[in-house]
């Protein structure tokens, strides 16, 4: 059974206490999208909001870093009490080693992301540097896109590189994930699931985490 993140990004900000207690009940990660508007055309929130949602939430913050120079700030998130994951991507910080061993030492799980632009190969060298891996299904930017279809392949691709080397890595997906396609994904080898507006922007939130998984 794959665990289920939902993306804080399709929430109503307004709100952020009834979102958080949604998660807090029926999920088992809250995935949190910090963008900066330079590594994508799109900026999302900081410190202040995640350090109140970390503080409202029993479930372990999945911070994923859209950020240029993510060595800068990564480990201030990883030392916020309640964030449990941190990743950012490759393109990023194209050596990516030292950050990843930083990361575990605060305690929390550390993960490298990569756009669908990325060859997954790409990953290889560093996999048994990391806890997870998250694929990104869309570009990251945006929530509300569509699920880019060669997600499927890559996942197998990946899966299959983790289970010859017998690694302990999961595998994260991300964008455009919704109630047809999350079994394919659970098929194709996905551990955790993240969904933005399929959860928050759904008619019960509540039983959509629930088809989700
Ligand atoms: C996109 C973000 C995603 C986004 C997913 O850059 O990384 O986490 O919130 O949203 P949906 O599920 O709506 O595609
Ligand atoms: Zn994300």
């Amino acid at each position: 059974m794959a665990k289920v993140a939902p993306s804080l990004l399709a929430a109503d900000f307004l709100h952020l206490d009834k979102e958080v207690e949604l998660v807090n009940k029926h999920a088992d990660l809250l995935h949190v999208d910090v963008m900066d508007g330079v590594f994508v055309p799109n900026i999302s929130i900081g410190f202040p909001v995640v350090e109140k949602v970390a503080a409202a939430s029993t479930k372990p913050l999945d911070v994923h870093l859209m950020i240029v120079d993510p060595a800068k700030y990564a480990l201030k998130f990883a030392s916020i009490k309640g964030v449990g994951m941190v990743s950012f991507h490759l393109e990023a910080c194209p050596e990516p080693v030292e950050l990843l061993a930083a990361l575990r030492k605060t305690g929390v799980k550390a993960g490298l992301v990569i756009n669908p632009d990325v060859p997954v190969t790409a990953l290889f060298p560093y996999l048994d540097k990391c806890d997870y891996i998250l694929l990104m299904s869309v570009f990251a930017g945006f929530g509300g896109q569509k699920l880019i279809e060669d997600t499927y392949d890559r996942i197998k691709c990946l899966k299959s590189e983790i289970k010859r080397r017998g690694l302990d890595v999961e595998i994260e997906v991300d964008g455009g994930v919704n109630m047809q396609n999350a079994p394919l994904l659970v098929n194709s080898g996905v551990d955790i699931i993240v969904a933005g507006t399929a959860v928050f922007r759904a008619d019960d939130p509540a039983s959509a985490v629930e088809a989700l998984r």
